[in-house]
């Protein structure tokens, strides 16, 4: 019998599932369960039962469920001011912009609310600079992106995601972009040219099935780039801040990209996005050219604060590498035929699965674990970052038990 099917399901929580299913658009497949509340690294629902996190709201909660300083800090800010205006100079959104220029390539940031928005900002950036920096000679507009990527759903971003399933229902998409396969250098420079405006690219995939740059990869796109007087922009929405073990996912590849975007965890559970650039395209940029009413406001960008400061701290990637080395370790060490390949880096990892990952989801929840697919047969594990090793032990002890079951 099922831990859920143990426990006869309450009012409340009946209640909550029934307002759901007759009220909100019918756009997400959601858990049997409602979440209650939160603790470390632990989600507990309307029973009672409690989960172990290994999804961390996809990649969002960088320091799980009710930190002391996030926590703290968002209640003192939320008293103070919660949100003015961009046509406002506050404090918090630029000390965070003045952070996160001094950890990395960027001389400017321009903030958004979510990733797909990140972007959509990175694309008119993009057009915007080719559009001035290339006056003569022919159109400078393609978009150039990879397969099994995710750039988001907006119709931007959703332009540069060559998934049928999420393209096909709402064409006409964005003309003028050409996808080469991942990993495929030859293949990318027949595709990059003097028409290219941008090239798009994760450093680690994440909702394609968790697939890492290789080596030379990311260099060989900035070179190309270069060659054909083409932005490179890297999408560390779910690859970045931390969650690889070092702060951005592409440090290890030694190039940097002119404009790198970034939402998930940035705000440690607040919606936020965030497009890094260099001056250079930051100087076509006028006053008028782009905006956001919610983005950049004090209360999300004083949490940014806070995890970027913790994420930063060297003995805290530390810990992301440690951890996700044990978690990869042990997970290699299971031996369950169903699991083809381990892949990823950090708290960043993948698991090709013989099986759906649906089937393994499902008996997770009734195990006490919160797992997320990437793909139909990929298991992501993206936890918080502040995983600790006894965790990974439980995590694969229910595991264990789950492959033995479904074999
Ligand atoms: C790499 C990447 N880019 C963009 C997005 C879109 O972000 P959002 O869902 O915040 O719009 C995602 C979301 O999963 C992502 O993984």
């Amino acid at each position: 019998m099922t831990r859920a099917a143990q426990s006869a399901v309450s009012d409340e929580t009946a209640a909550i599932k029934s307002l759901e299913a007759q009220h909100l658009v019918q756009s997400y497949r959601r858990a049997p369960f409602v979440l209650s509340h939160g603790e470390g690294v632990y989600l507990y629902d309307t029973e009672g039962r409690a989960y172990l996190d290994l999804m961390a709201g996809i990649a969002v909660n960088a320091l799980g469920y009710g930190d002391p300083e996030l926590t703290a800090v968002l209640s003192e800010q939320a008293g103070r001011l919660i949100h003015v205006s961009n046509l406002y100079h506050t404090a918090p959104h630029a000390e965070l912009a003045a952070r996160l220029c001094a950890l990395s390539f960027a001389d400017r940031v321009f903030f958004n609310n979510s990733g797909s928005e990140a972007n959509e900002t990175a694309i008119k950036f993009a057009r915007k600079w080719a559009r001035m920096r290339h006056t003569t000679g022919p159109a400078k507009t393609e978009l150039v992106a990879f397969s099994s990527a995710f750039h988001g759903r907006t119709m931007g971003a959703l332009s540069i995601t060559p998934r049928p399933q999420y393209q096909d229902p709402f064409r006409p998409l964005l003309p003028d972009v050409k996808i080469a396969p991942y990993n495929d250098l030859d293949a990318a420079a027949g595709v990059i040219g003097a028409g290219t405006c941008a090239v798009f690219v994760e450093p680690v995939q994440g909702e394609g099935g968790i697939h890492e740059a290789a080596p030379g990869f990311l260099q060989g796109l900035r070179e190309l780039c270069d060659r054909h007087g083409a932005l490179l922009i890297f999408d560390e929405v779910q690859c970045g801040v931390g969650r690889t073990g070092s702060l951005w996912a592409h440090e290890a590849a030694g190039v940097t990209p002119d404009i790198m975007t970034l939402a998930k965890p940035l705000a440690g559970g607040l919606p936020v996005g965030a497009a890094l650039v260099t001056e250079e395209v930051a100087s076509v940029i006028q006053p008028g050219d782009h905006g956001s009413t919610f983005a950049g406001g004090p209360l999300v960008c004083s949490a940014a604060g806070v995890i970027l400061n913790r994420v930063s701290e060297p003995g805290f990637l530390a810990h992301v590498t440690e951890v996700g080395a044990y978690l990869k370790e042990r997970l290699l060490a299971l031996g369950s035929p169903q699991i083809a390949a381990v892949r990823g880096r950090g708290l960043m990892l993948g698991l090709q699965l013989t099986l759906p990952a649906a089937e393994v989801i499902a008996a997770g929840y009734d195990h006490g674990l919160i797992m997320v697919n990437a793909g139909p047969d990929v298991l992501r594990l993206i936890p918080p970052l502040i995983l600790q090793k006894q965790h990974v032990d439980e995590a694969i002890e229910k595991l264990a038990h789950i492959f033995r079951l479904l074999a």
